[in-house]
């Protein structure tokens, strides 16, 4: 028995010093070879204990701009449930959800400039590639962003693939500037991850904005986060805008949700030369026509198009998150952290999933701790 620990030992300080000599990247710290991290291969419902399981893998190859974090705390985002959505594709490698997070860096490819061993960050991820439902991710550096100051780790986590939605939706695809001061926004699902940040980011710019909620805690939600009004999408929003002045329609639209439903009320109540923006897939076909006789603008956002597409701009991506996080650090935004489950394992992952696919989530749930 003695003799076998001894073994055991000497292999594993070998191992690790066998990586550190033959691994190509910048490691300072001696990583393990291995790591737990929660996955799956077959892409089956929430309730079957084989839709994610606990896993232990090797860690992940950087390429030439990665970085390698160690994960603190992970947040789930609607992105995962669909991605894990059954389907009969079975995969021969185990996948790794998981694009929302914080941790510190602790190794970096050749070509990493932006971070240091040992910062601080917090980060999105490229939904190709495995993600952060590990103890250890590779991320290409311009998904990652300085973690805010004066979060938490687990405060962090919540924040990165929403407020880049908000932010590339406010800006980017709706492109509401302080010159907007004084207009009117109304986003339907206020009270959601992208919502409630979409909605400070608005109102710090001088908006009026107009959210939607059925509960009194979701719109008491919304309420602190940026919205003037919060009306009751359970019900006709057109009679509610007119009760609320706003007959003649709203400037701009951010829909957080399927806008089939809402699509008629979409087309009353953006005001001409308004602009809608959308970021969840229809799942009916809708009717164009409507736009054109008020010179109407709809555009998609997707966060992930710039790093899938490797666009031109895709530094922006890193830009966003370093300004999200001096918002975060001067309180110009609010984290919007409402649940926290710990530690990160299939057991507490499975059950993340099923509070987001039951939907009527409030703010962000984040997982903490291996
Ligand atoms: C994800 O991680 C697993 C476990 O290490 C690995 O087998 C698989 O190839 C990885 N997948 C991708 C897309 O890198
Ligand atoms: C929203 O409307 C629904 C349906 O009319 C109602 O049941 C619910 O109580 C309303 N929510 C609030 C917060 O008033």
């Amino acid at each position: 028995m003695f003799v076998l620990f001894i073994l055991i030992a000497a292999f594993s300080a070998k191992q690790v010093a066998s990586q550190e000599l033959s691994t190509p990247t910048n490691i300072i710290m001696a990583l393990p070879k291995t790591m737990r991290a929660v996955g799956l291969y077959k892409y089956l419902p929430i309730a079957d204990v084989n839709s994610l399981i606990d896993l232990e893998v090797n860690l992940p190859v950087l390429k030439e701009k990665d970085v390698l974090v160690e994960v603190k705390a992970i947040a789930v985002n609607p992105i995962d449930a669909k991605q894990r959505a059954p389907k009969p594709n079975v995969e021969t490698t185990p996948r790794i959800l998981g694009w929302d997070g914080a941790g510190v860096v602790v190794a970096k490819g050749q070509s990493a400039k932006t971070f240091n061993i040992g910062d601080e960050v917090f980060f999105t991820g490229d939904h190709r590639r495995n993600g952060s439902n590990a103890q250890y991710v590779a991320l290409d550096e311009v998904l990652v962003g300085t973690k805010p100051k004066k979060l938490t780790f687990e405060q962090a986590a919540a924040m990165p693939l929403t407020s880049v939605t908000a932010y590339e939706c406010i800006y980017d695809r709706l492109l509401i500037s302080s010159k907007d001061k004084g207009r009117t926004l109304l986003i339907i699902n206020s009270a959601g991850g992208v919502g409630s940040v979409a909605s400070q980011m608005a109102k710090n710019l001088g908006l009026k904005v107009i959210g939607t909620a059925s509960r009194p805690e979701t719109q008491e939600f919304s309420l602190q986060h940026g919205t003037d009004i919060v009306l009751n999408h359970t019900q006709d929003l057109i009679p509610q805008l007119v009760a609320q002045g706003h007959g003649n329609g709203v400037d701009f639209i951010l829909v957080n949700y399927d806008p089939f439903p809402y699509w008629d009320t979409l087309m009353k109540a953006i005001k001409p030369q308004g602009r809608i923006c959308l970021i969840v897939d229809s799942s009916g076909l809708v009717d164009l026509r409507p736009l054109k006789d008020k010179s109407v603008t709809l555009v998609s956002e997707m966060m992930f198009t710039r790093i899938k597409y490797d666009t031109e701009d895709k530094i922006r991506h890193h830009q966003i998150l370093e300004q999200i996080s001096k918002w975060l650090d001067k309180g110009e935004l609010k984290h919007t952290l409402t649940n926290t489950l710990s530690p990160i394992n299939a057991a507490n992952l499975r059950e993340a999933h099923r509070l987001i696919e039951q939907q009527g989530m409030i703010g962000k749930l984040v997982l903490s701790g291996f």
